[in-house]
């Protein structure tokens, strides 16, 4: 069954459709957006290879027809060189201001053709087609299009709200077992920083969701976009409680800093390891029970994923080092660093008032769990 999350923002309103099999049906649910039944596809190599030849035949269907362009998969594709590429292709494909461009793939993809979607012709409508579990629960959701610049991640970029997001959970059997587990990063994230009773359902769930049981999924993924949704519609611009889906994040941007953003450390388990360090930190200032933290570290590990800086292979710098890079994540304002804490499981709250010997101590005990 099919699902549908509304995302309520006045004329960018949208629907998040959530279940089985909804590439094969692409077309279908397309159709009503469409002034001219003419689609532009991009995609890249490795989801293309998966899942390209369903939407063009869903589309195809229904009398849609379809050009696609495949760039190639990975982080480096999210820069200047294949933005410009797809703005031209667009432009070349004779795109105009009232069609469609579908963006087919995870973040990496969604991030790149919705932020060339807001900037061709001034704005032209697109839809998420998310293929990752992460894309799926966070980047196709809230509108931040964007790619990275020589400084940082991110640095470039939009608010540019999809027309639709289509969230298959099918497509998830096809990913392999880490790029799940880091997007489970992001589905725990939810219930840790605004739900307990979804946190609750996680520790009771792990087994089938380690199964990939479709049911089970799809409330993972559901309950994440409505937590999502509800939050974006609040503060659509992260001018205020937007920010606290950054739970983790923190340490999460100095660690992948530090690891080079690669293979090393993927961000989905650089959020999971952010978060246990978070609520580790909210327990050593007093601000939720001793307990929590332990909470968060056992759901993660049933559910297989990175819990610690033991977890990350090789070699990490020294406390003082990480902090700096903190200081480097775009979010920190006039030099003050943000943490996202929490007062409990479900209570998460943002705070620039956090003892910065604490954050030392604390990541000096965690790095000295790896020797
Ligand atoms: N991924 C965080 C946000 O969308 O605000």
């Amino acid at each position: 069954m099919t699902q549908t999350v509304h995302v309520p923002l006045d004329t960018r309103a949208y629907d998040v459709r959530i279940g089985a099999d909804l590439l094969a049906r692409a077309g279908a649910e397309i159709a009503p957006f469409l002034a001219r039944r003419r689609v532009a596809i991009v995609t890249d190599a490795h989801v293309g290879d998966l899942h390209l030849a369903t939407v063009t035949r869903a589309l195809a269907d229904e009398g849609i027809e379809s050009v696609s362009l495949t760039l190639p998969a990975g982080e480096a594709t999210k820069g200047w060189p294949q933005f410009e590429r797809t703005v031209e292709w667009l432009l070349e494909q004779k795109i105009e201001r009232r069609d469609v461009v579908i963006a087919l793939g995870g973040g990496v993809i969604g991030d790149l053709v919705g932020f060339a979607a807001a900037v061709l012709r001034r704005g032209v409508r697109f839809v998420q087609m998310p293929t990752s579990l992460l894309a799926q629960v966070d980047s196709s959701v809230g509108g931040k299009t964007g790619i990275n610049a020589p400084q940082g991640k991110n640095l470039i970029g939009a608010f540019h709200q999809p027309a639709l997001v289509l969230a298959d959970i099918s497509v998830l059997d096809t990913l392999p077992k880490r790029d799940f587990l880091a997007g489970m990063g992001e589905v725990v994230k939810y219930g840790m920083l605004g739900d307990a009773e979804f946190f609750r359902w996680l520790e009771d769930n792990a087994t089938r969701i380690l199964a990939r049981d479709p049911e089970a999924l799809a409330h993972a993924v559901r309950r994440s976009v409505e937590m999502k949704a509800d939050i974006v519609v609040r503060d659509e611009t992260e001018q205020g409680d937007r920010a606290l889906l950054n739970l983790g994040h923190t340490f999460c941007h100095a660690l992948e800093a530090a690891t080079g953003y690669g293979d090393r450390l993927l961000h989905g388990e650089g959020v999971a390891i952010g978060c246990a360090l978070a609520f580790e930190l909210s327990a050593r200032l007093a601000l939720c029970s001793q307990e929590e933290p332990s909470r968060v570290r056992q759901v993660l590990n049933e559910l297989g994923m990175k819990t610690t800086l033991a977890d990350i292979a090789g070699d990490l710098p020294d406390a003082q080092t990480l902090i700096a890079l903190m200081g480097q994540d775009k979010k920190v304002v006039d030099g003050q660093l943000t943490f996202v804490l929490a007062r409990a499981i479900g209570e998460a709250f943002t705070t620039s008032d956090v003892p910065a010997d604490a954050v030392q101590t604390l990541l000096r005990d965690a790095l000295s769990e790896r020797s």
